[in-house]
Protein backbone atom coordinates (compact mmCIF):
# COMPACT_ATOMS: atom_id res chain seq x y z
CA UNK A 1 0.00 0.00 0.00
CA UNK A 2 0.95 3.44 -0.49
CA UNK A 3 1.43 6.64 1.98
CA UNK A 4 1.10 10.12 0.94
CA UNK A 5 2.38 12.39 3.33
CA UNK A 6 1.38 16.06 3.11
CA UNK A 7 2.46 18.44 5.61
CA UNK A 8 0.23 21.11 7.00
CA UNK A 9 0.38 23.69 4.10
CA UNK A 10 -0.85 20.97 2.17
CA UNK A 11 2.56 20.38 -0.07
CA UNK A 12 3.69 16.64 -0.25
CA UNK A 13 6.04 16.22 2.74
CA UNK A 14 8.20 12.73 0.93
CA UNK A 15 8.14 13.30 -2.58
CA UNK A 16 6.37 9.92 -4.11
CA UNK A 17 5.22 8.89 -0.51
CA UNK A 18 6.20 5.52 0.88
CA UNK A 19 5.19 1.72 -0.09
CA UNK A 20 4.58 -0.04 3.04
CA UNK A 21 3.31 -3.73 3.44
CA UNK A 22 -0.34 -4.51 4.29
CA UNK A 23 0.35 -5.58 7.34
CA UNK A 24 2.22 -2.86 8.53
CA UNK A 25 1.71 -0.79 11.97
CA UNK A 26 1.81 2.79 12.22
CA UNK A 27 4.70 2.04 14.52
CA UNK A 28 6.14 0.77 10.65
CA UNK A 29 5.21 4.08 9.16
CA UNK A 30 7.05 6.03 11.76
CA UNK A 31 10.41 4.14 11.08
CA UNK A 32 9.81 4.46 7.77
CA UNK A 33 9.62 8.04 7.79
CA UNK A 34 12.64 8.13 10.02
CA UNK A 35 15.05 6.41 7.26
CA UNK A 36 13.72 8.52 4.65
CA UNK A 37 14.31 12.02 6.43
CA UNK A 38 17.25 10.85 8.85
CA UNK A 39 16.12 13.68 11.00
CA UNK A 40 12.54 13.23 12.09
CA UNK A 41 12.64 10.21 14.81
CA UNK A 42 9.31 8.64 15.65
CA UNK A 43 8.79 10.34 19.22
CA UNK A 44 9.24 13.92 16.90
CA UNK A 45 6.24 12.82 14.41
CA UNK A 46 2.61 13.46 14.54
CA UNK A 47 0.23 11.37 12.29
CA UNK A 48 -3.11 12.37 11.65
CA UNK A 49 -5.98 11.94 9.12
CA UNK A 50 -6.69 14.93 7.16
CA UNK A 51 -9.84 16.88 7.67
CA UNK A 52 -12.08 18.50 5.34
CA UNK A 53 -11.17 22.30 4.59
CA UNK A 54 -13.04 24.39 7.54
CA UNK A 55 -13.40 21.36 9.65
CA UNK A 56 -13.56 22.72 13.22
CA UNK A 57 -13.42 18.90 14.64
CA UNK A 58 -10.58 17.39 16.14
CA UNK A 59 -8.27 15.70 13.56
CA UNK A 60 -7.68 11.72 14.11
CA UNK A 61 -4.43 10.93 16.01
CA UNK A 62 -2.54 7.88 14.26
CA UNK A 63 -1.86 5.17 17.32
CA UNK A 64 1.35 3.82 16.71
CA UNK A 65 -0.48 0.37 17.82
CA UNK A 66 -2.28 0.22 15.66
CA UNK A 67 -2.48 -1.28 11.55
CA UNK A 68 -1.99 1.52 9.01
CA UNK A 69 -4.77 -0.33 7.22
CA UNK A 70 -7.59 0.62 10.17
CA UNK A 71 -6.92 3.96 8.86
CA UNK A 72 -7.75 3.60 5.21
CA UNK A 73 -11.29 3.40 5.68
CA UNK A 74 -12.38 1.18 2.39
CA UNK A 75 -9.60 2.05 -0.04
CA UNK A 76 -6.88 -0.19 1.49
CA UNK A 77 -4.07 0.82 -1.28
CA UNK A 78 -4.00 4.37 -0.78
CA UNK A 79 -3.64 6.64 2.43
CA UNK A 80 -2.62 10.44 2.79
CA UNK A 81 -1.99 11.44 6.39
CA UNK A 82 -0.55 14.51 8.02
CA UNK A 83 2.92 15.22 9.11
CA UNK A 84 3.46 17.38 11.85
CA UNK A 85 6.94 17.74 13.39
CA UNK A 86 6.80 18.11 16.97
CA UNK A 87 10.77 19.37 17.30
CA UNK A 88 13.43 17.76 19.45
CA UNK A 89 12.19 15.68 22.07
CA UNK A 90 13.58 14.67 25.86
CA UNK A 91 12.20 11.73 27.93
CA UNK A 92 10.14 12.96 30.81
CA UNK A 93 12.30 11.33 33.06
CA UNK A 94 15.28 13.70 31.83
CA UNK A 95 12.49 16.55 31.65
CA UNK A 96 11.95 15.90 35.59
CA UNK A 97 15.35 15.91 36.27
CA UNK A 98 16.61 18.70 35.26
CA UNK A 99 13.98 20.88 36.52
CA UNK A 100 14.09 19.23 39.86
CA UNK A 101 17.90 19.39 40.09
CA UNK A 102 18.09 23.18 39.64
CA UNK A 103 16.44 23.61 43.67
CA UNK A 104 18.43 21.35 44.78
CA UNK A 105 21.80 22.73 43.79
CA UNK A 106 20.71 26.27 43.69
CA UNK A 107 18.60 26.74 47.60
CA UNK A 108 22.19 24.82 49.70
CA UNK A 109 24.40 27.84 47.70
CA UNK A 110 22.35 30.83 49.79
CA UNK A 111 22.28 28.63 53.01
CA UNK A 112 26.35 27.32 52.73
CA UNK A 113 27.77 30.05 50.95
CA UNK A 114 28.71 34.08 52.12
CA UNK A 115 26.60 35.09 48.22
CA UNK A 116 24.92 37.68 50.65
CA UNK A 117 28.50 39.53 50.67
CA UNK A 118 27.77 39.92 46.86
CA UNK A 119 24.28 41.70 48.13
CA UNK A 120 26.15 44.25 50.06
CA UNK A 121 25.97 42.54 53.66
CA UNK A 122 29.28 42.43 54.97
CA UNK A 123 30.05 40.59 58.33
CA UNK A 124 29.07 37.22 60.24
CA UNK A 125 25.30 35.77 59.22
CA UNK A 126 23.91 34.43 62.36
CA UNK A 127 21.80 30.88 61.14
CA UNK A 128 18.42 30.65 63.21
CA UNK A 129 17.25 26.54 63.78
CA UNK A 130 14.22 27.86 61.03
CA UNK A 131 16.50 27.97 58.37
CA UNK A 132 18.01 25.17 58.97
CA UNK A 133 15.24 23.22 58.95
CA UNK A 134 13.71 24.45 55.60
CA UNK A 135 16.99 23.62 54.03
CA UNK A 136 16.05 19.94 55.10
CA UNK A 137 12.47 20.37 54.16
CA UNK A 138 13.70 21.66 50.67
CA UNK A 139 16.19 19.11 50.15
CA UNK A 140 13.94 16.31 51.52
CA UNK A 141 11.41 17.15 48.82
CA UNK A 142 12.97 18.02 45.45
CA UNK A 143 15.22 14.88 46.49
CA UNK A 144 12.24 12.90 46.81
CA UNK A 145 11.19 14.12 43.49
CA UNK A 146 14.09 12.98 41.55
CA UNK A 147 13.83 9.53 43.47
CA UNK A 148 10.32 9.29 42.16
CA UNK A 149 10.89 10.57 38.92
CA UNK A 150 13.30 7.54 38.57
CA UNK A 151 11.87 4.73 40.98
CA UNK A 152 8.23 4.96 41.38
CA UNK A 153 6.43 7.29 38.37
CA UNK A 154 4.71 4.87 35.23
CA UNK A 155 4.78 7.37 32.63
CA UNK A 156 2.60 6.98 30.02
CA UNK A 157 3.91 9.33 27.60
CA UNK A 158 7.54 8.65 26.70
CA UNK A 159 8.53 12.20 25.50
CA UNK A 160 8.08 15.54 26.23
CA UNK A 161 9.39 18.78 23.90
CA UNK A 162 13.11 20.26 24.39
CA UNK A 163 11.69 23.72 24.42
CA UNK A 164 9.93 22.30 28.21
CA UNK A 165 13.19 21.48 29.73
CA UNK A 166 14.14 25.36 29.12
CA UNK A 167 10.48 26.53 30.37
CA UNK A 168 10.14 24.38 33.45
CA UNK A 169 13.57 24.94 34.45
CA UNK A 170 13.27 28.96 34.29
CA UNK A 171 10.21 28.05 36.38
CA UNK A 172 11.68 25.43 39.02
CA UNK A 173 14.99 27.33 39.11
CA UNK A 174 13.96 30.99 39.60
CA UNK A 175 12.02 30.61 42.27
CA UNK A 176 13.97 28.10 43.94
CA UNK A 177 16.79 31.48 44.14
CA UNK A 178 14.08 33.65 45.22
CA UNK A 179 12.61 31.56 48.26
CA UNK A 180 16.44 30.69 49.05
CA UNK A 181 17.60 33.92 49.31
CA UNK A 182 14.67 35.56 51.58
CA UNK A 183 14.35 32.50 53.50
CA UNK A 184 18.39 32.35 54.35
CA UNK A 185 19.24 36.23 54.24
CA UNK A 186 21.02 37.97 56.80
CA UNK A 187 18.09 40.22 58.27
CA UNK A 188 15.46 37.50 58.20
CA UNK A 189 13.37 37.19 61.39
CA UNK A 190 12.22 33.76 62.62
CA UNK A 191 8.46 33.07 63.29
CA UNK A 192 7.79 31.63 67.06
CA UNK A 193 9.33 28.49 67.60
CA UNK A 194 5.78 26.80 68.06
CA UNK A 195 4.83 28.72 64.51
CA UNK A 196 7.85 26.88 63.07
CA UNK A 197 6.96 23.54 64.36
CA UNK A 198 3.47 23.59 63.18
CA UNK A 199 4.35 24.38 60.19
CA UNK A 200 6.85 21.68 59.31
CA UNK A 201 4.91 19.00 61.11
CA UNK A 202 2.26 19.65 59.00
CA UNK A 203 4.51 19.94 55.81
CA UNK A 204 6.19 16.59 56.10
CA UNK A 205 2.94 14.92 57.11
CA UNK A 206 1.94 16.41 53.81
CA UNK A 207 5.51 15.48 51.87
CA UNK A 208 4.67 11.78 52.98
CA UNK A 209 1.53 11.53 51.85
CA UNK A 210 2.31 12.98 48.84
CA UNK A 211 4.41 10.31 48.18
CA UNK A 212 1.92 7.51 49.54
CA UNK A 213 -0.25 9.40 46.37
CA UNK A 214 1.87 8.70 44.10
CA UNK A 215 2.44 5.31 45.13
CA UNK A 216 -1.10 4.54 44.62
CA UNK A 217 -1.32 5.99 41.09
CA UNK A 218 2.64 3.55 40.25
CA UNK A 219 -0.07 0.63 41.02
CA UNK A 220 -2.52 1.81 38.65
CA UNK A 221 -0.53 0.63 36.02
CA UNK A 222 1.81 -2.11 34.93
CA UNK A 223 6.08 -1.85 35.64
CA UNK A 224 5.70 -1.09 31.51
CA UNK A 225 3.88 1.87 31.87
CA UNK A 226 0.95 -0.01 30.26
CA UNK A 227 -2.80 0.14 31.53
CA UNK A 228 -4.09 3.95 30.43
CA UNK A 229 -5.91 5.84 32.90
CA UNK A 230 -7.49 4.16 35.51
CA UNK A 231 -9.77 5.59 38.63
CA UNK A 232 -7.47 6.49 41.36
CA UNK A 233 -8.66 4.92 44.71
CA UNK A 234 -7.98 4.37 48.52
CA UNK A 235 -6.35 7.13 50.99
CA UNK A 236 -7.29 10.78 49.84
CA UNK A 237 -8.25 9.95 46.23
CA UNK A 238 -11.58 8.52 47.79
CA UNK A 239 -12.06 12.60 48.12
CA UNK A 240 -10.53 14.35 45.26
CA UNK A 241 -9.51 13.69 41.94
CA UNK A 242 -6.05 14.42 42.40
CA UNK A 243 -4.64 14.17 45.68
CA UNK A 244 -1.40 14.09 44.75
CA UNK A 245 -1.26 18.17 44.08
CA UNK A 246 -3.70 18.66 47.18
CA UNK A 247 -0.51 16.84 49.37
CA UNK A 248 1.83 19.11 47.02
CA UNK A 249 0.17 22.52 47.69
CA UNK A 250 -0.83 21.46 51.30
CA UNK A 251 2.91 20.83 52.06
CA UNK A 252 3.95 24.41 50.56
CA UNK A 253 1.35 25.70 52.54
CA UNK A 254 3.15 24.06 55.86
CA UNK A 255 7.18 25.31 54.38
CA UNK A 256 5.31 28.82 54.43
CA UNK A 257 3.63 28.75 57.51
CA UNK A 258 7.09 28.07 59.06
CA UNK A 259 9.67 30.26 56.88
CA UNK A 260 6.81 32.86 56.01
CA UNK A 261 7.88 35.09 53.14
CA UNK A 262 6.15 36.59 50.80
CA UNK A 263 8.36 34.89 47.81
CA UNK A 264 7.19 31.55 49.49
CA UNK A 265 3.74 32.77 49.30
CA UNK A 266 3.82 33.89 45.25
CA UNK A 267 5.29 30.23 44.61
CA UNK A 268 2.49 28.78 46.91
CA UNK A 269 -0.57 30.81 44.57
CA UNK A 270 1.34 29.79 41.45
CA UNK A 271 2.04 26.57 42.14
CA UNK A 272 -1.73 25.79 43.23
CA UNK A 273 -2.82 27.82 39.83
CA UNK A 274 -1.03 25.57 37.99
CA UNK A 275 -2.19 22.12 39.57
CA UNK A 276 -5.42 23.42 39.66
CA UNK A 277 -5.67 23.51 35.85
CA UNK A 278 -3.87 20.52 35.49
CA UNK A 279 -6.38 18.67 37.81
CA UNK A 280 -9.48 20.13 36.49
CA UNK A 281 -8.45 18.57 32.70
CA UNK A 282 -7.57 15.63 34.62
CA UNK A 283 -10.76 15.34 36.19
CA UNK A 284 -12.35 16.26 33.16
CA UNK A 285 -10.39 12.86 31.22
CA UNK A 286 -11.61 10.69 33.80
CA UNK A 287 -15.15 11.57 33.69
CA UNK A 288 -15.26 11.43 30.12
CA UNK A 289 -13.31 7.70 30.14
CA UNK A 290 -15.59 6.60 32.75
CA UNK A 291 -18.73 7.89 31.73
CA UNK A 292 -20.64 4.76 32.61
CA UNK A 293 -21.79 3.88 29.78
CA UNK A 294 -21.74 0.35 27.46
CA UNK A 295 -20.35 -1.24 30.48
CA UNK A 296 -17.49 1.29 31.62
CA UNK A 297 -17.16 2.29 35.38
CA UNK A 298 -19.16 5.65 35.78
CA UNK A 299 -16.06 7.77 37.47
CA UNK A 300 -17.67 8.72 41.41
CA UNK A 301 -18.23 12.27 42.48
CA UNK A 302 -15.49 13.17 44.20
CA UNK A 303 -13.69 16.95 44.40
CA UNK A 304 -11.04 18.38 42.02
CA UNK A 305 -8.03 19.05 43.54
CA UNK A 306 -9.08 20.46 47.32
CA UNK A 307 -12.11 21.83 49.24
CA UNK A 308 -13.35 24.73 48.73
CA UNK A 309 -10.88 26.26 46.47
CA UNK A 310 -12.18 25.29 43.14
CA UNK A 311 -15.34 22.34 43.14
CA UNK A 312 -16.97 21.01 40.06
CA UNK A 313 -20.43 21.86 39.86
CA UNK A 314 -23.41 19.74 37.90
CA UNK A 315 -20.62 20.55 34.41
CA UNK A 316 -20.91 24.07 34.94
CA UNK A 317 -17.28 25.95 34.38
CA UNK A 318 -15.89 26.01 38.22
CA UNK A 319 -15.43 29.36 39.55
CA UNK A 320 -13.13 30.87 41.40
CA UNK A 321 -13.20 31.56 45.22
CA UNK A 322 -13.69 35.63 44.24
CA UNK A 323 -17.12 34.84 43.06
CA UNK A 324 -17.88 34.95 46.56
CA UNK A 325 -21.85 34.69 46.48
CA UNK A 326 -22.77 32.28 44.08
CA UNK A 327 -19.67 30.10 44.53
CA UNK A 328 -20.91 29.73 48.04
CA UNK A 329 -24.21 28.72 47.10
CA UNK A 330 -22.71 26.26 44.52
CA UNK A 331 -20.12 25.28 47.56
CA UNK A 332 -23.34 24.20 49.59
CA UNK A 333 -25.12 22.52 47.01
CA UNK A 334 -22.24 20.56 46.17
CA UNK A 335 -21.72 19.84 49.94
CA UNK A 336 -25.33 19.00 50.44
CA UNK A 337 -24.66 16.23 47.67
CA UNK A 338 -21.85 14.54 49.73
CA UNK A 339 -23.35 14.16 52.61
CA UNK A 340 -26.95 12.91 50.84
N1 LIG B 1 5.19 22.68 42.65
C1 LIG B 1 4.66 22.65 41.44
O1 LIG B 1 4.51 23.66 40.76
C2 LIG B 1 4.23 21.31 40.88
C3 LIG B 1 3.51 21.27 39.68
C4 LIG B 1 3.14 20.01 39.18
C5 LIG B 1 3.49 18.85 39.86
N2 LIG B 1 4.18 18.91 41.01
C6 LIG B 1 4.55 17.67 41.77
O2 LIG B 1 5.07 16.70 40.89
C7 LIG B 1 4.31 15.50 41.00
C8 LIG B 1 4.20 14.82 39.65
O3 LIG B 1 3.47 15.68 38.78
P1 LIG B 1 2.66 15.15 37.53
O4 LIG B 1 1.94 16.32 36.95
O5 LIG B 1 3.52 14.30 36.65
O6 LIG B 1 1.59 14.17 38.26
P2 LIG B 1 0.48 13.26 37.66
O7 LIG B 1 0.36 13.47 36.18
O8 LIG B 1 -0.78 13.44 38.44
O9 LIG B 1 0.91 11.76 37.95
C9 LIG B 1 2.13 11.22 38.22
C10 LIG B 1 2.18 9.83 37.52
O10 LIG B 1 0.99 9.07 37.77
C11 LIG B 1 0.35 8.74 36.51
N3 LIG B 1 -1.11 8.88 36.65
C12 LIG B 1 -1.80 10.00 37.02
N4 LIG B 1 -3.13 9.76 37.03
C13 LIG B 1 -3.28 8.46 36.64
C14 LIG B 1 -4.42 7.62 36.45
N5 LIG B 1 -5.67 8.07 36.66
N6 LIG B 1 -4.22 6.33 36.03
C15 LIG B 1 -2.96 5.88 35.82
N7 LIG B 1 -1.84 6.62 36.00
C16 LIG B 1 -1.98 7.91 36.40
C17 LIG B 1 0.88 9.77 35.52
O11 LIG B 1 0.78 9.22 34.22
P3 LIG B 1 1.05 10.03 32.84
O12 LIG B 1 2.48 9.73 32.51
O13 LIG B 1 0.10 9.42 31.88
O14 LIG B 1 0.79 11.47 33.10
C18 LIG B 1 2.29 9.98 35.99
O15 LIG B 1 3.15 8.98 35.50
C19 LIG B 1 2.95 15.95 41.56
O16 LIG B 1 2.24 14.93 42.19
C20 LIG B 1 3.36 17.03 42.49
O17 LIG B 1 3.78 16.45 43.71
C21 LIG B 1 4.55 20.12 41.54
Amino acid sequence: MKVTLISRSGKEFIKGGLELNDSATVADLQEAIYRRTKKYYPSRQRLTLPLQPGSKEKPTVLHYKKSVKDYCNGNSENLTVMFKDLGPQVSYRTLFFFEYLGPLIIYPIFYYLPVYQYFGYKGERAIHPVQTYALYCWCFHYFKRIMETFFVHRFSHTTSPLSNVFRNCAYYWTFGAYIAYYVNHPLYTPVSDLQMKIGFGFGLVCQLSNFYCHILLRNLRSPTGNGGYQIPRGFLFNIVTCANYTTEIYQWLGFNIATQTVAGYVFLVVAALIMTNWALAKHRRLKRLFDGKEGRPKYPRRWVITTPIRVEMNGKRPLGPLDSAAYLKDVVREVNSHLD
